[in-house]
């Protein structure tokens, strides 16, 4: 159980980042991170529905802009502080990469990985002051390659590295880090996503089906009480994990087949 800890939450105006301020609210003093200042709004207002009373503040900040580091700094002074961040602003583009322009490639780095990256930055001496812990949202894109995810599997595997290695370096000044790999869910990157995507990316993604974000966010939750730098979400997720880690060749192969059979579907 995670309370009475200050938790600030990049890209918590929707999706899972929203879904975990939901989650925390009741309990934490929260502060979300988003760069639409309507969509802030609306989602401190389902925010407090949920978890009436609950301490709660949304700041329009761009976690990939320039001055994003001064301004992140300024929300856990605005805090007293921090003892959790956690690192959900995330966008996906999809397509097969000769049609992925260079733009999608930066645009997706900068936000998911440089945006990770200035996150911390940012607050690593408040989360040094209150021995605190930083959760980066990975996905299961960041342990294995999928098809149309080109320029998003690079993002994630670079997270991956990141935490990887800051886990080393943050043991000893008491700052506690994991990454959540969650499979496909529900939410509007989903939403957004369906409308465009290439057909061997949905088959290659539904390997496993799809959690629902409640899902998500208990197996999030169970995973921060753990010593575990990966938090894998889901039981069908942790299987499949284990598949590619131990047994790639069959898990590539059995990918490669899904991928076949939706190009001949649609061939
Ligand atoms: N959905 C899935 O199936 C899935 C699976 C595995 C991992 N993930 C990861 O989980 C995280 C959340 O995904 P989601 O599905 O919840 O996405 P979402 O519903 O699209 O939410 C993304 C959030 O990030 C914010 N954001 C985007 N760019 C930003 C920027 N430059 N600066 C600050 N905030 C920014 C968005 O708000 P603004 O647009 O207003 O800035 C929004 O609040 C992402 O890192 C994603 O890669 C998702």
């Amino acid at each position: 159980m995670i309370k009475g800890k200050r938790i600030l939450i990049t890209g918590g105006s929707s999706g899972l980042g929203l879904a975990m301020a939901q989650a925390l609210a009741a309990n934490n003093q929260i502060a979300i991170v988003a760069r639409n200042q309507q969509k802030l709004d609306e989602a401190v207002a389902t925010i407090t529905k949920v978890a009436p009373g609950a301490s709660v503040k949304g700041y329009s900040i761009d976690v990939s802009g320039p001055t994003s580091q001064q301004a992140l700094s300024a929300v856990a002074d605005d805090m007293g502080g921090l003892d959790m961040l956690i690192n959900s602003a995330g966008i996906l583009r999809e397509g097969y990469f000769s049609e992925l322009s260079d733009a999608d490639f930066r645009d997706t780095m900068e936000i998911n990985f440089f945006g990770t990256v200035n996150a911390i930055r940012a607050v690593l001496p408040h989360l040094k002051a209150s021995k605190g812990r930083i959760l980066n949202i990975a996905s299961i894109a960041g342990i294995t390659g999928v098809f149309g995810y080109a320029s998003y599997c690079s993002a994630k595997y670079a997270l991956m590295g990141l935490s990887e290695t800051l886990r080393f370096e943050l043991a000893d000044q008491g700052v506690k880090i994991q990454v959540a790999c969650p499979p496909e869910f529900d939410s509007p990157m989903v939403d957004a996503l369906d409308k465009t995507r290439t057909p061997e990316n949905r088959a290659h993604t539904l390997t496993i089906p799809k959690l629902t974000i409640d899902q998500c966010v208990a197996g999030i939750l169970s995973g921060l009480n753990s010593n575990k730098l990966v938090i894998i979400p889901g039981l069908q997720t942790k299987f499949l994990a284990f598949s590619i880690r131990h047994f790639s060749p069959i898990s590539r192969l059995v990918g490669t087949i899904k991928i076949r059979a939706a190009m001949r579907k649609g061939s």
